[in-house]
């Protein structure tokens, strides 16, 4: 059994996967009381819930410590507090354990457990807070075919969200309220594969000051940054040869956005592939899984317990400089 450990921003996850099953997905998050995540009370948090979240996982999955044969722990990409925070964690589990540690990337193990609902090589939409990514393998390696080129989707959401008073995480409400909403054009910006929300974000606060409704607003922005985002993908797909597309990232929770992609796949003979709300936001289930999958196929994965001290954190890894060896 490998056990999976999330830590990159808010969320403080362990999950316990077997045989590419995830046995317990447990996790507990750190909600700001206003504004955006401060990265140090974010570790803090961690550190307070790590213990606790470690052993409901345990239970959950209905087996002992003494079964686990690795420690999965995503150390890349992410806020360098939150990631310290569990890479310590990991350490101090693996060395009471006596097992190895996989450092996974959190982005790859997003398209990773995306893919296990169906898809076999996939384009991966990952549509998160802090990220906004067109993903997919070419030549031994997940590339990145497209991008944010500012914010992440759901950081604009929810910084929209707060300009009207709606509280982190704004996604969920607006959705909500959007479906009560009519259209009004808003600025669409995309540059090949890229894509940015900057112009939108200011042009939907300038309305919102003028008294424009906001179930007008949440509607026309769901309707273009999700376009904007069906683009970029479709473009990959295309560019790419694919003919599959896998959800990942709280964004695409969002009902609009999986319709949009679902007509999208048709209208090109493409499949469609959604894992589980749980699956979308970030969770360790994930990164069990793809440390198992990284153990059962890759070369050269996992830290032995002896050179674990050198193991560090990569705040800024990107989603191509990992090496794909289990594919
Ligand atoms: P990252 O994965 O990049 O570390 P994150 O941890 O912030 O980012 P997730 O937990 O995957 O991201 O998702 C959180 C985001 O998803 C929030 O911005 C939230 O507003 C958004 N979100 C959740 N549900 C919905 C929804 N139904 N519609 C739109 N956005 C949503
Ligand atoms: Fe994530």
């Amino acid at each position: 059994m490998i056990l999976g450990i999330e830590c990159t921003a808010h969320t403080f996850g362990v999950g316990v996967v077997l045989n590419g099953k995830v046995l317990s997905n447990v996790k507990d998050m750190y909600r700001p009381e206003n504004g955006g995540i401060i990265p140090n009370e974010s570790a803090k948090h961690h550190n307070e819930v790590s213990e606790k979240i470690y052993l409901d996982a345990l239970e959950n999955a209905g087996i002992k410590e003494n079964k686990i044969r690795a420690i999965a722990v995503s150390n890349a990409p992410g806020l360098a507090p939150c990631l310290l925070a569990g890479l310590k964690f990991a350490k101090k589990k693996a060395s009471e354990l006596g097992v190895p540690l996989i450092p996974v990337n959190h982005c790859i193990a997003h398209l990773e457990i995306g893919q296990s609902v169906g898809a076999k090589d996939a384009v991966l939409l990952y549509a998160s807070g802090a990220n906004t990514q067109i993903i997919a393998f070419t030549e031994g390696k997940y590339r990145v075919f497209g991008e944010t080129l500012d914010s992440g989707i759901g950081n604009f959401i929810d910084t929209f969200g707060r300009h009207i008073g709606i509280a982190f995480p704004a996604g969920p409400e607006l959705e909500k309220i959007a479906r009560k909403g009519n259209y009004i054009e808003l600025p669409y910006s995309i540059k090949g594969m890229d894509v940015s929300f900057s112009g939108m974000q200011t042009k939907m606060k300038q309305l919102y000051d003028k008294g424009i409704r906001k179930e007008d607003l949440a509607y026309s922005m769901q309707e273009t940054a999700f376009a904007m985002l069906v683009e970029a993908a479709e473009r990959a797909m295309a560019h790419t040869g694919k003919d599959e597309l896998v959800l990942g990232g709280g964004v695409a929770c969002n009902l609009r956005l999986q319709e949009m992609c679902k007509i999208m796949c048709a209208e090109r003979n493409a499949k469609m592939f959604c894992p589980a709300k749980e699956f979308l936001v970030d969770n360790a289930g994930m990164i069990a899984y793809t440390g198992e999958l990284m153990l059962k196929k890759g070369k050269n994965v996992k830290i032995e317990l002896n050179d674990i001290g050198e193991l560090d954190i990569k705040p800024r890894e990107r989603t191509d400089d990992v090496d794909v060896s289990w594919r």
